[in-house]
């Protein structure tokens, strides 16, 4: 579950939206859109704890995020996988250990990362280019890199900011197949993107920034 309750966030003494408030229960599938500049991005990171809210009141699972201390925001990112918008992937290690390195904190053997590690790039279509360097992969298969670091630790929820970004259509059912794979098995699962393909007749809910107000919609 995921609320966010009158939600205020001030950069720079101007609003990026203001007494916004949404619901995403557990196990959900939900989009958020709007144009470039509206906050989406700001919003994922209000939800991970990346930064703070001026004003209002988050809730993820059983964390109050508003209220936690920093030092237990690495307790509150362990239940999440993030797609990140900008990759962040560590360029002098290969894919298959930029992948691992999201199981770190989960203590598991050698052979159990191995083949962890492996079956996620193996749904991803990247196990023959786990030896490979990020620099060295096109812009959609470094994306792919990014869902199964996202996806690897199965996450309680996983928050994707324009996972698709950078990907041809058919790329683009690839990963919404894991997406709703990953999400059939009960991961919430909330997805920024500007491709209304992604979500039209799907049934799930939308949530459109713009103007500092959400709109709920669903797109049946
Ligand atoms: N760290 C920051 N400091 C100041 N302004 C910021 C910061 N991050 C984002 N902004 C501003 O907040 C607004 C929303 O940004 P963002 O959440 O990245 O939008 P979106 O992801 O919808 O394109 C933009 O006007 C952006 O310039
Ligand atoms: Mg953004």
């Amino acid at each position: 579950m995921i609320v966010l309750d009158e939600i205020t966030k001030i950069y720079d003494k101007e609003p990026v939206f203001k007494n916004l408030s949404l619901r995403v229960d557990r196990g959900d599938m939900a989009f958020i859109t709007g144009p470039s500049g509206a906050g989406k991005t700001t919003l994922l990171k209000l939800i991970y704890g990346a930064e703070r809210p001026d004003k209002g009141e988050i809730i993820v699972g059983e964390w109050h995020v508003t209220k936690l201390k920093q030092k237990k925001i690495p307790l509150l990112r362990q239940e999440i996988g993030i797609v990140f918008q900008d990759f962040r992937l560590l360029p002098n290690k290969t894919v298959f250990d930029n992948v691992a390195l999201a199981l770190t904190a989960h203590k598991l053997s050698p052979a159990a990362i191995r083949e962890t590690v492996n079956n996620v790039l193996r749904d991803i279509i990247l196990l023959h280019r786990k030896n490979s360097y990020p620099l060295n992969l096109s812009g959609g298969e470094q994306q792919r890199v990014v869902i199964a670091r996202a996806m690897v630790a199965k996450p309680k929820i996983i928050l994707a900011d324009e996972p698709t970004g950078n990907m041809d259509r058919e790329n683009a059912n690839t990963i919404m197949g894991l997406f709703k794979d990953i999400n059939a098995k009960g991961t919430t699962v909330m997805i920024v993107t500007h491709n209304e393909e992604l979500y039209q007749g799907t049934g799930h809910r939308v949530f459109h920034i713009n103007n500092k107000i959400v709109e709920r919609e669903f797109a049946g």
